[in-house]
């Protein structure tokens, strides 16, 4: 099973952005930290990060053959993107949305996400751990 793990607008900045919030954890280090759970489900990652609406759309159509399902942390998009939400719909693949922080205890713009609805479902605020939640969701729903 390969899963396509999308990082949108700014995690390319994981480690040094905003620590407090988002951790030391480079981008890297996240993507290795989930090749390794996955490895242990049996699944395949596919990694893709862009701080480009247009390039994770483009991603998301062309998992459609190649991959089983997508987590996506779109970032800020999450917050405003119905053409991401769109993207998700259309492709029609098991969506998992994972958050780093929790979006419901910031900012009251962060809290409502137009990607959501489009997903299977939504984790938010807790940490790297979210996505290894989502690996084991996508591997039960397998
Ligand atoms: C984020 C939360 C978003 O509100 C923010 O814009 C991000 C990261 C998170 O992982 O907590 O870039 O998606």
């Amino acid at each position: 099973m390969r899963v396509l793990l999308l990082h949108g607008p700014n995690l390319n900045l994981l480690g040094t952005r905003e620590p407090g919030i988002y951790g030391s954890a480079t981008l890297g280090d996240l993507e290795d930290r989930c090749r390794g759970w996955a490895a242990g489900l049996g699944i395949e990652i596919e990694a893709f990060q862009s701080n480009h609406e247009g390039a994770l759309i483009d991603r998301i159509h062309a998992a459609v053959g190649t991959c089983a399902a997508i987590i996506i942390n779109p970032g800020a998009l999450s917050h405003y993107s119905y053409a991401l939400h769109d993207a998700i719909k259309a492709v029609d693949l098991p969506t998992v949305e994972v958050h780093l922080s929790d979006i419901t205890a910031r900012e009251e713009w962060r809290a409502r996400s137009v990607t959501a609805p489009a997903c299977a479902a939504v984790i938010s605020g807790r940490g790297a751990d979210g996505y290894r939640q989502a690996l084991e969701m996508l591997a039960e729903r397998r």
